[in-house]
């Protein structure tokens, strides 16, 4: 065998040409599981070179048997996934709230794991579905692992647990044919939405552009159900559980959506992963809605029902510290693939209600993750396993890492002292809310559920004009792809009950005018909730345009001091440029040198970018002309509504794109290098909204 160069890489040739890559004690010998060191990873062991393979080959059949066994099921449901480490950062003590320990000395971090994911779709579905996204929060604490296991959207589809098999076998994929994957444009799902009242509420939260965040890093998160926080001396505060993204939220518009699956299906773990790897760490405010016993008596409805909120402006929401994701995980599959969120992982200071939603989801995520996980011992995996002491005496099962030293393996026992093993601790324990409860036995739906469209009508009427378009052209878009026409005009016919000229204009989008007649409510729609400025992402936009991305097109002879310019306004913004040229390889600027670039442009569509800016020079946007993903990069950004810097040399590819005479003020000329911070500045608004009048996609 002879040492080679192979490119950088130093190899050995073998004798049927295979290279060789071995370690010279400068990295760690490839040995099998059990630690023997392997001589050839490239051959298996063979009666002569071209002779059949022997069994006794041990490393083989390892390799080959490990690699059979790699997958385990996804996830019932939120399969598709993405996670990071941070840490939870307390702001004051709260012991008149909680004898929670996270939340007893300021300025006291704890280590913390995060999941979003989507719901409906498989594990390999791409991101930018549209969906509710799980926000699972792992707060490892010094009394044990406590799980906020949310969502991006404050209240649910279903009141009672009982219905959730029906809800998620509706909304995935149609069992005969297998598809839609990761959609809910289809006929079961709005089958059973149509039968289902209750879910309306939802519905215009996932009609919304809610479920179709830009980023991870720019959605809001929730508990949903109304949680206790207990104090030491045992009084009871009611509470809803709030992320507040740091830089504000942010959607995308959906023909965006459509295109960003086809472009980059990992849009938001890549922008996730860059964020964090790039060391801007995505935040978020934890925030408590504490009410008492007489305000939940006097609220207009129940909080055990978990497809209602109770408005910020009603109960205000009390900042009580941060969450900080800053470090990515070091494997995929031990990390995130393998954590199990639970609801009922819970620590003294916290406690359930009797949301009927909630005492389901406290059986279902512990049984499913034996099955996922293979079996009880899943709480040894690293990523499961409390960072504070833990003793117990759980032993053997499938994998068992951490079986109880000594003799004693139950209690009470007689051993005494170390021998004897844990006790329990009346002081330090868990102990549960002694609440009150009595009355019959009974399968029955309370009474003060029955209001399924008041506080659907309430969303709806906090949204601009523009954020009700969006779901109104929602609604039309998933209902003209289920097929019976009876579904359709029966997920209609509950509209008039929130807003009757939303269900006109959904009625004439699907053709049904004059066609439908209002579903009867089980209680009468209120009108007098009023808006609640909070539920609109528009009515609260970022301040600054830090986290986002822009995307400068260029070609070779492009102005260096103005792109320069424009990388140190994004820099002091927070913000990002990625260059996109006609080759990944780069551009030659006016002044000589090489700028490489990020993107080629048919790799770089600008459905990947906030804002983009347009700096060919005139013989680069001559060659462009002819190049269709360069008139796309233009066109795309303007009917998405982006803000658009550019240079004169850019006005042939905007006749190209057909927009030369559409220049609004989302168009900022860039003149020279002063004139970078102005385009940075008009980007902060992030979109053009008045421009939606002029297309329509
Ligand atoms: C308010 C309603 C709900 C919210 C906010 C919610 C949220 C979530 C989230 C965020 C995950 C993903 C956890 C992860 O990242 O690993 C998840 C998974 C899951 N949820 Fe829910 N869920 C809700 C309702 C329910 C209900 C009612 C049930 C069942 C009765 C349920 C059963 C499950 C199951 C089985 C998983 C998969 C867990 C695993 O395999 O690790 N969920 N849910």
């Amino acid at each position: 065998m002879k040492q080679k160069k192979h490119g950088a890489e130093e190899v050995v040739r073998g004798k049927g040409g295979e290279l060789h890559q071995t370690s010279n004690g400068d990295v760690p010998i490839l040995t099998t599981q059990q630690g023997t060191p392997v001589s050839d990873d490239q051959n298996s062991l063979k009666v002569g070179p071209r002779g059949p393979s022997t069994l006794e080959d041990f490393h083989l059949r390892e390799k080959i048997f490990h690699f059979d066994h790699e997958r385990i099921p996804e996830r019932v449901v939120h399969a598709r996934g993405y996670g990071a480490h941070g840490y939870f950062e307390n702001y004051e003590p709260l012991p008149d709230i909680t004898a929670a320990d996270l939340f007893q000395r300021a300025g006291e971090k704890t280590p913390a794991f995060v999941r979003f994911s989507t719901v409906a779709g498989n594990k390999g579905s791409a991101d930018l579905a549209r969906d509710v996204r799980g926000f699972a929060v792992k707060l490892y604490t010094q009394q044990g692992n406590w799980d906020i296991v949310g969502n991006n959207i404050p209240v649910f589809f279903i009141q009672d647990a009982i219905k959730f098999p029906d809800l998620i076998h509706a909304a995935k994929a149609e069992p005969d044919r297998d598809f839609p994957q990761a959609q809910t444009a289809h006929d079961n799902f709005w089958d059973f939405i149509s039968l289902m009242p209750e879910s309306m509420h939802m519905i215009m939260w996932v009609m919304s552009d809610r479920a179709i965040p830009r980023s991870f890093r720019f959605m809001e998160g929730f508990g949903v159900h109304t949680y206790r926080l207990v104090t030491a001396q045992g009084k009871s505060t009611f509470v809803k559980f709030h992320w507040k993204p740091k830089l504000g939220m942010q959607s995308v518009v959906w023909n965006e959506a459509l295109k960003i699956n086809g472009a980059d299906p990992d849009f938001h773990r890549r922008d996730l992963w860059n964020a964090i790897q790039s060391g801007s760490y995505p935040e978020w405010e934890l925030g408590l809605q504490l009410f008492d016993d007489a305000f939940a008596d006097s609220f207009d409805f129940d909080i055990l029902d978990a497809t209602k909120i109770i408005p910020e402006e009603q109960v205000p929401i009390r900042k009580v510290g941060r969450l900080v994701l800053d470090r990515c995980v070091d494997n995929f599959f031990a990390e995130t693939e393998q954590v199990a969120f639970c609801t009922n992982n819970i620590i003294p200071g916290v406690d359930f209600t009797n949301d009927p939603l909630l005492q389901g989801r406290n059986f279902s995520y512990l049984d499913t993750q034996v099955k996922r996980l293979g079996g009880p011992n899943f709480t040894h995996i690293p990523i499961n396993a409390p960072k504070c002491p833990f003793h117990n005496f759980q032993q053997d099962g499938h994998m068992a890492m951490i079986n109880p030293k000594g003799r004693a393996n139950y209690e009470p026992n007689s051993w005494g002292g170390v021998e004897g093993g844990p006790r329990e601790s009346h002081d330090v324990g868990f102990h549960s809310f002694p609440a009150e409860e009595k009355g019959r036995k009974v399968r029955e739906r309370s009474g003060s559920f029955a209001d399924h469209y008041s506080q659907a009508r309430q969303f709806y009427m906090s949204q601009t004009k523009v954020e009700q378009g969006h779901i109104a052209e929602a609604l039309i878009f998933e209902l003209s792809k289920v097929e019976k026409p009876a579904i359709r005009a029966r997920v209609v016919s509950h509209l008039p009950n929130i807003d009757p000229k939303l269900a006109d204009r959904v009625a004439k989008g699907l053709g049904l005018q004059g066609k439908v007649q209002s579903a009867t409510a089980a209680v009468e729609p209120r009108k007098d909730l009023r808006p609640s400025k909070a539920l609109s992402i528009a009515l609260n936009p970022p301040k600054t345009f830090a986290g986002r991305k822009v995307g400068a097109l260029v070609t070779d002879g492009v102005d260096r001091s103005l792109l320069d310019a424009l990388k140190q306004e994004l820099d002091a913004e927070g913000a990002m440029l990625e260059v996109v040229a006609p080759t990944v390889g780069g551009v030659q600027a006016t002044d000589g040198t090489l700028i490489e670039a990020d993107q080629k442009i048919g790799g770089g569509p600008s459905v990947l970018y906030d804002a983009i800016a347009v700096l060919p020079s005139v013989e680069g946007a001559a060659l462009l002309l002819k190049n269709a993903a360069a008139k796309d990069f233009i066109s795309d950004a303007f009917a998405h509504l982006k803000f658009i810097g550019w240079v004169q040399a850019a006005m042939p590819l905007f006749e190209k794109a057909g927009i030369a005479g559409d220049l609004d003020e989302g168009f900022i000329e860039l003149t020279g290098p002063k004139t970078a911070a102005q385009f940075v500045a008009s980007c902060r608004k992030l979109r053009l909204w008045q421009r939606e009048q002029a297309v329509t996609t």
